[in-house]
């Protein structure tokens, strides 16, 4: 009897859509409360240690020269395109190859993925587009500079180009839904670096007309202004229409694709100057840069995330971009990094600036350097350079996540001139300094002090969780870290009440030792990738 239930319960189990069964656990989804964000995975937080492959490493061929890159960083996700031309080569015709190699091959090494739809758009252009779109100017119509000529840039006002990509990206979702019911894929990029380099916009007589009209009510409700483009942007309207444009059209292929399986979804940005906007309409005009990121939100409420793709190894400009991204309504999620060695400090300052996931780029042995942008070479030192800060915050992802959420954050990372910095948590002042030896003072003249070698190098940097009024979760590397009292009442004297370095086991903090003594007689030290729970303390 038991066994012809068993075998009746078999046969039901194996004639069952895998999509009954995707409800099992949660979706993925980017959750908000006091203007901070959290990524929940499996219905928890969870902070994404990102690695981004090289572009053209979406075959399975490549996947061998992949994951030892992946595997020694640590990284607990892989972002990794999925292009049009390869899902769709023939019209209507679907191969998912591909992600069927992918997803239990990313099980295998256990990491979430982060698939980027390479589709009508890739850094502006058509690339990734199956060659029955890139021949076919007359269905997939190009945008027209000033002067009338056919620019390289899809026009995203052809319904004709929509519909396609749109289904397409439909297509893969529906096999993702059918292929991944535990959601090892958390979240989406849809299109890559959007916009038009050479063009602020489409000038076809259709986009001109368009142009001409006043600003959509939905634009109009959010910034509080009505007019035509020009009336409400004046010099930057080219580039603000192209921005409105070019997101209707993604927010729709989000939206098709979402219909199917509903995850998180994200866009990513070429990056303009951030301390000049003059100029921002000659970048990738139209795309999430930081100047449009309202007419974005606007224009696109199935995106979840405007990402900046961050290839800059100066601290003044990754710190403003951080902050331009860090909105109430926008979680911070740096998708693109740099991958030599002067980027792995600014992993402290996204954590402290509240950021849901980072990643470097070009993290695979596939060959391919991105230098200037990043390294000229994937060394293990370079590796190493990352891999020791997710080796210390991979244990922890879920509980750094949570606490990130829950509490106050900030971040150092150091500056050009190495310079001192400091921020204020409730009544403290907490000193970030670069370049130090562990022990001692910078004002000492009875002993020689040569310089340390981290003095001239791009290293160094730390993220702080306020966990309660003098209490702290400090994580980081290659600085000292002094605590003050931000407001002194006369008097007060600081002292470290308790200092333990630890980790946390099952959610709860296990403490490995107490620092005290020459750890502590000078700031804390923090030397290699190092996790501490602080508690100061005042006396008089
Ligand atoms: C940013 C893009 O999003 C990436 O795909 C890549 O092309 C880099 N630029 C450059 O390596």
């Amino acid at each position: 009897m038991r066994s012809l239930r068993a075998l009746v319960i078999g046969a039901l189990l194996l004639l069952a859509p895998a999509s009954l069964f995707a409800e099992a656990s949660p979706l993925p989804r980017v959750i908000e409360a006091n203007g901070k964000h959290a990524l929940l995975v499996d219905g928890q937080p969870f902070l994404m240690l990102g690695a981004q492959t090289n572009n053209s490493s979406n075959y399975p061929a490549m996947l061998p020269e992949v994951w030892p890159v992946i595997d020694e960083l640590h990284a607990n996700t892989v972002e990794i395109p999925v292009a049009w031309e390869q899902i769709e080569p023939i019209e209507g015709r679907f191969d998912f190859s591909w992600v069927d190699a992918l997803i239990p091959q990313a099980r295998q090494h256990n990491v979430s993925l982060v698939l980027l739809w390479f589709g009508a758009f890739k850094n502006t252009s058509p690339g990734y587009a199956p060659e029955w779109v890139k021949s076919d100017t007359k269905r997939f119509t190009r945008m027209m500079t000033k002067d009338s000529k056919t620019h390289y840039v899809l026009t995203p006002l052809a319904s004709s180009t929509l519909q396609a990509d749109s289904r397409a990206f439909a297509a893969l979702m529906r096999h993702i839904r059918d292929i991944d019911p535990q959601h090892t894929v958390i979240m989406v990029q849809v299109e890559n670096e959007t916009g038009s380099y050479g063009s602020a916009r489409d000038f076809s007589p259709e986009a001109n007309r368009l142009f001409a009209q006043p600003i959509p009510a939905q634009l109009a409700r959010k910034i509080h202004k009505s007019g035509t483009w020009a009336q409400v942007y004046g010099w930057k309207a080219d580039q603000a229409f192209n921005a409105w444009v070019t997101a209707r059209y993604v927010d729709q292929v989000a939206a098709a694709g979402q219909a199917e399986l509903d995850l998180p979804i994200y866009v990513n940005a070429a990056l303009s100057d951030p301390f000049k906007e003059e100029g921002a309409q000659y970048g990738a005009s139209g795309g999430p840069n930081w100047n449009v990121i309202d007419i974005w939100k606007a224009a696109a409420p199935h995106v979840a995330v405007e990402a900046p793709d961050i290839y800059d190894r100066d601290y003044a400009k990754y710190a403003a971009w951080l902050g331009d991204y860090r909105r109430p309504d926008n979680a911070l999620f740096v998708p693109e990094t740099g991958n030599d060695v002067a980027y792995a400090r600014f992993l402290w300052l996204a954590l402290g600036n509240g950021a849901i996931g980072w990643s470097p780029f070009g993290m695979d042995a596939t060959g391919y350097s991105n230098f200037p942008l990043g390294a000229k070479q994937l060394d293990h030192d370079t590796i190493e350079a990352f891999a020791r800060n997710y080796r210390l915050l991979a244990p922890i992802d879920r509980d750094w996540a949570r606490l990130a959420f829950e509490h106050p954050t900030i971040g150092f990372a150091k500056p050009k001139d190495g310079s001192d910095q400091s921020q204020v948590m409730g009544r403290w002042k907490i000193s970030a300094m670069y370049g130090m030896w562990s022990f001692g003072e910078r004002d000492w003249t009875w002993i020689d002090m040569p310089p340390n070698p981290n003095k001239e190098l791009p290293v160094g940097g730390a993220a702080v969780v306020q966990l309660g009024p003098d209490e702290f979760l400090v994580a980081g590397a290659d600085l000292r870290l002094k605590f003050a009292v931000d407001k002194p009442a006369g008097g007060d004297n600081v002292q470290f009440l308790d200092v333990e370095e630890g980790t946390f086991e099952n959610g709860r903090w296990a403490m490995k030792r107490r620092w005290n003594g020459d750890q502590t007689d000078y700031g804390l030290n923090l030397t290699q990738p190092v996790l501490l729970k602080v508690r100061m303390g005042t006396y008089r």
